[in-house]
Formats: C-alpha cells, sequence, structure tokens
C-alpha cells in the first residue's frame, strides 16, 4: 500500500589573466536571457502572476492570498570567502633600475597587488560553486542578502538534508497557500505563495499536453514528518526508513517548498514507488520542471550525495533561475551545485 511521506572544491590556482578569461566567458552565451528571466521571475515578481486559468479543475480551494514577505532570521552568517592565496607578486624584471630610453633611471616595477576575492553571492554555498557563477552578475542576484544563504529556511534556495536540519527545527512558512491544482491525496495542498503560483504553472502547462499531474503530498509540519517518519520506522526499520523518509527537521517538505506529485491517468500502484518513474507525469516534470523553478530532487546515482533512494515524485522549488542552471550544466544533485559536503547520513 502507498504510503505518504514518505565538497568544497579547491579552486584551480589562477594567474590574472586566467581570471580575466574566466571573468570574460560569464555568463555563458545562450545562457544569460534564460538567467536573467529566471532571476527576475524568481527574484522580482512571480508572486504578482496571475494563476493559470486553464488548470484542471482543482480539487483543492483556490488560492488563499498572504504575505510573502516573511522577516529574515538575524542569522546567516556570510562565510568569509577563500580569500586567493597565491602571491601575484612578480620579480622585478631585469629591465628595472636601468637606464630608460630618456636616459633616467626607470622606476621599479611596484609588486602588483593580489587581486580581491570576489564577493559571495549565496552565503553557504562554496566560493566558486556554480550558484555563486550563476549569481555573479548584480543584476541576477536576489537584492534581499538574507535570501542569498542557503541557511535561511525562509529562502527559495535553502539547502536541507541530512547534514543540514532547518533552523530553527520546527520552522513553519508564514505564506502558505493552497495551489489551484488537481489533488491526489486527503491531505490540504499547502505551499509556499511563489512555489504554490510556480506549481500552478506546472501543472497547467502538463494538462495543455495531456498529463494530469496530481499533487500528493506538500507542506508537511514538523509535527507530521514525526508522524510519516515514525510510521516508516514502525514499517521497515530505522535504516530502511531513513532511506525513504526524513527525519523530522531534515525534510523538504517542511520549507513549504517541496511537494510530491501523482499521475491522475496512472492508477496508485506506482504512488511513491520507483516504477513511479515510467509515469507521463513524471517523465514530464523530470524534462520540464526547471523550465517552472524544480528540480527532481532525488535522483538515481545521487543517492551516495542526498541520502535518498531515488524519489521521481519529489520535486523541489529553487527558481527557474538555479533550475534551468543546474540543467544547463548538467548537475544532478543541489549539494553538488552549491559546492557543498555530500550528506549520506546524519551527523
Ligand atoms: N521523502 C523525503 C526525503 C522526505 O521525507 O522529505
Ligand atoms: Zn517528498
Amino acid at each position: 500500500m502507498p504510503v505518504v511521506g514518505f565538497h568544497q572544491t579547491r579552486r584551480p590556482r589562477q594567474t590574472p589573466a586566467g581570471r580575466l578569461r574566466r571573468e570574460l566567458s560569464w555568463p555563458r552565451p545562450g545562457g544569460i536571457v534564460i538567467s536573467a528571466i529566471g532571476a527576475a521571475l524568481v527574484f522580482g515578481g512571480a508572486l504578482s502572476v496571475t494563476p493559470a486559468t486553464d488548470a484542471p479543475s482543482p480539487m483543492a480551494a483556490a488560492p488563499t492570498s498572504s504575505s510573502s514577505t516573511t522577516p529574515a532570521p538575524s542569522q546567516v552568517p556570510t562565510p568569509g570567502a577563500a580569500a586567493p592565496t597565491e602571491g601575484t607578486t612578480q620579480p622585478p624584471s631585469s629591465a628595472a633600475g636601468t637606464l630608460s630610453a630618456s636616459g633616467l633611471t626607470a622606476a621599479p616595477i611596484p609588486p602588483s597587488t593580489t587581486a580581491p576575492a570576489p564577493a559571495l553571492k549565496v552565503a553557504g554555498a562554496a566560493a566558486g560553486s556554480p550558484i555563486q557563477k550563476l549569481f555573479a552578475t548584480d543584476g541576477l542576484a536576489p537584492t534581499d542578502n538574507a535570501l542569498r544563504n542557503i541557511a535561511n529556511p525562509n529562502s527559495p534556495l535553502v539547502l536541507v538534508n541530512k547534514q543540514r536540519p532547518l533552523v530553527p527545527a520546527n520552522y513553519s512558512p508564514s505564506d502558505l497557500v493552497t495551489p489551484a491544482v488537481l489533488s491526489g491525496s486527503s491531505e490540504p495542498v499547502l505551499l509556499r505563495a511563489e512555489a504554490a503560483t510556480a506549481t500552478e504553472r506546472l501543472f497547467a502547462a502538463a494538462a495543455a499536453q495531456g498529463i494530469r499531474i496530481t499533487v500528493m503530498s506538500s507542506y508537511r509540519s514538523y509535527e507530521t514528518q514525526v508522524s510519516v517518519y515514525n510510521g516508516y520506522v514502525a514499517g521497515k526499520g530505522e535504516a530502511a526508513a531513513d532511506s525513504t523518509s526524513a527525519r523530522p527537521g531534515f525534510s523538504e517538505h517542511q520549507t513549504g517548498l517541496g511537494l510530491d506529485i501523482g499521475d491522475a491517468d496512472a492508477g496508485t500502484a506506482c504512488d511513491f514507488n520507483s516504477c513511479f518513474a515510467d509515469a507521463a507525469a513524471a517523465q514530464w516534470v523530470a524534462a520540464h520542471g526547471s523550465d517552472f523553478g524544480f528540480l527532481v530532487r532525488y535522483l538515481p546515482g545521487d543517492e551516495s550525495v542526498t541520502g535518498y533512494l531515488a524519489e521521481p515524485w519529489h520535486l523541489r522549488y529553487v527558481g527557474i533561475a538555479v533550475a534551468q542552471d543546474m540543467k544547463v550544466l548538467g548537475i544532478s544533485s543541489y549539494e553538488k551545485y552549491l559546492g557543498v559536503p555530500d550528506a549520506p547520513g546524519y551527523k
């Protein structure tokens, strides 16, 4: 019976010339338009978009409005960027100190100064990681510093995994709404406002192509996750439970940015099952989810990174810019995209 619920790479030493080449090559041709549009949507007004009107008859209530302006926690230490350590001081050339063409003694060549480290755009993500590069252009980064932090539960960029619990553990978003989408479960459908709008768009686009995606599970409070996780432990033991269900305080569902999907036309046998990967809905989101800001968060092959068996039904909203950039770069896990350590197990 289906049950709901379920590195830091050292930057290569760079010469000033190499650094300049890198800067000139970013953003990548062809990527800037997508990224700029994405970032604008993610951080500049996705909330104002009218929900799709051609969505299938919702079984859930229409979206409820709620303020999306959530005060950011005052924590968020900006991790120090690893300042370049390579010395760029060059030995004086043999010409230094000799007579110049004018007959005057040439001034010594001053030592070149070490270039300042580029500012981190996303606190908590590794210097030089893909996400830092994506937001290297000021106009692309969120203007709210607090939201540029993968430890901020209020940020669409928040990283939650077995090594990164939500802080506080009982975090609850303040802008949960019910998206106008099909539900395949008796659970209330709740997502943060921005993710809800993106879900409506995603589902409507799929429906326009004859694919009826349903929500099987969405926001889950800390307390709900206690029930879900304990149910798994009771059913199959702690080790097996930990491969499929997050412990309370460690689930993306608690952020209001994660949801599990089903396929209204595929029966229920493969709900929350690996065979769901063959369902039209799963294949559609795998192909198009990034265009709406979603990752299929737990992919086969990434078990040792995410700590979970593949979940082709679990989507995580990160915003269009990031989701599309990950797709373009071919990076499957959010951990690798952020340049942070793998999270195969709990501390
Ligand atoms: N099934 C995923 C890992 C969760 O419980 O959040
Ligand atoms: Zn899930």
